[in-house]
């Protein structure tokens, strides 16, 4: 079985649980009753988003996508599991927003999607599901505006490389930081992210990105980096010893001493 059919299986049987899942990571009543899953960081780099025309992609089960669509903007959003589409096309009837949703790998989406937006978006969980990463940018670049920008948010490259040990105390190094072949890691069927009491039976290919490799890429488009930020909390307690601050990021309690999310905002030429 090819890589990207591995992953979309593995995403089908992770959106059926994040659709049922309790209140925690994904809050879907919350977001029915009027909420949003972004949080003030996004909204303040974001600025003004109303009426823009967002493509979102690797949009999940939608809840970003049809965010952006509460914030007052035209929004479609692109995912390559048929489940995930399923459920944010069901999702935004019940919550009356107007959405386009489609299902495509990324890396094929030009033969489905013809348009020019103004924002690109792409958000927590997407860079480890780019098996290349340049084609990605140029993707991302061939769909916005002239002076349109592509914006993203997702985990650290530093801090997908490090795990808890199993004494509960510690953290530890698990894998390169740098991309030494073009071959995924294998990663085993493991507890859901969202709901860890249910495991995900299906296994995952991902790939390793480090910062470098992010903005170079971006720097091979045609667009032009306005700012990297790093940011010392992340959107779950993947480590211990963390804490939730009042915005709802999880830090940790030792400190903010080490990068745990990045965003970027780079304008087309
Ligand atoms: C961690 S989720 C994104 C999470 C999203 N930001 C959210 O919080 O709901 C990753 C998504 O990427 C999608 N995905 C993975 N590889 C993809 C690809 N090659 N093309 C399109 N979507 C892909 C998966 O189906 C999954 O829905």
């Amino acid at each position: 079985m090819s890589y990207s059919k591995t992953n979309q299986e593995h995403w089908d049987a992770a959106a059926t649980i994040h659709e049922n899942s309790p209140k925690g990571y994904y809050d879907i009543e919350g977001f029915k009753n009027g909420g949003l899953s972004l949080k003030r960081t996004h909204i303040d780099e974001l600025g003004d988003i109303r009426g823009k025309k967002i493509l979102h992609l690797l949009c999940h089960i939608g809840l970003d996508t049809l965010s952006l669509a509460r914030l007052g903007a035209e929004v479609v959003g692109v995912d390559i599991s048929p489940k995930s589409i399923e459920i944010a096309k069901k999702l935004a009837s019940e919550s009356n927003l107007s959405a386009t949703f489609i299902c495509s790998n990324v890396y094929e989406i030009t033969k489905l999607l013809d348009d020019k937006f103004d924002i690109v978006f792409a958000s927590h969980g997407v860079i480890c599901w780019l098996e290349d990463i340049k084609e990605f940018m140029r993707i991302a670049e061939g769909y916005l505006k002239p002076k349109g920008y592509f914006y993203m948010m997702d985990g650290h490259p530093i801090s997908m490389i490090m795990t808890n040990e199993p004494n509960g105390k510690d953290l530890k190094v698990e894998r390169p930081y740098y991309r030494y072949s073009n071959e995924p890691i294998h990663c085993e069927p493991s507890e859901d992210y969202a709901n860890k009491e249910v495991l995900v039976d299906a296994p995952t290919y991902e790939w390793q990105h480090s910062l470098s490799d992010i903005i170079n890429a971006v720097c091979s488009s045609n667009m032009r980096l306005e700012y990297l930020h790093e940011f010392p909390f992340c959107d779950d307690n993947y480590y211990i010893n963390m804490e939730k601050d009042s915005e709802g990021w999880w830090r940790f309690k030792s400190g903010d001493m080490i990068p745990l999310m990045f965003s970027l905002k780079a304008t087309k030429l």
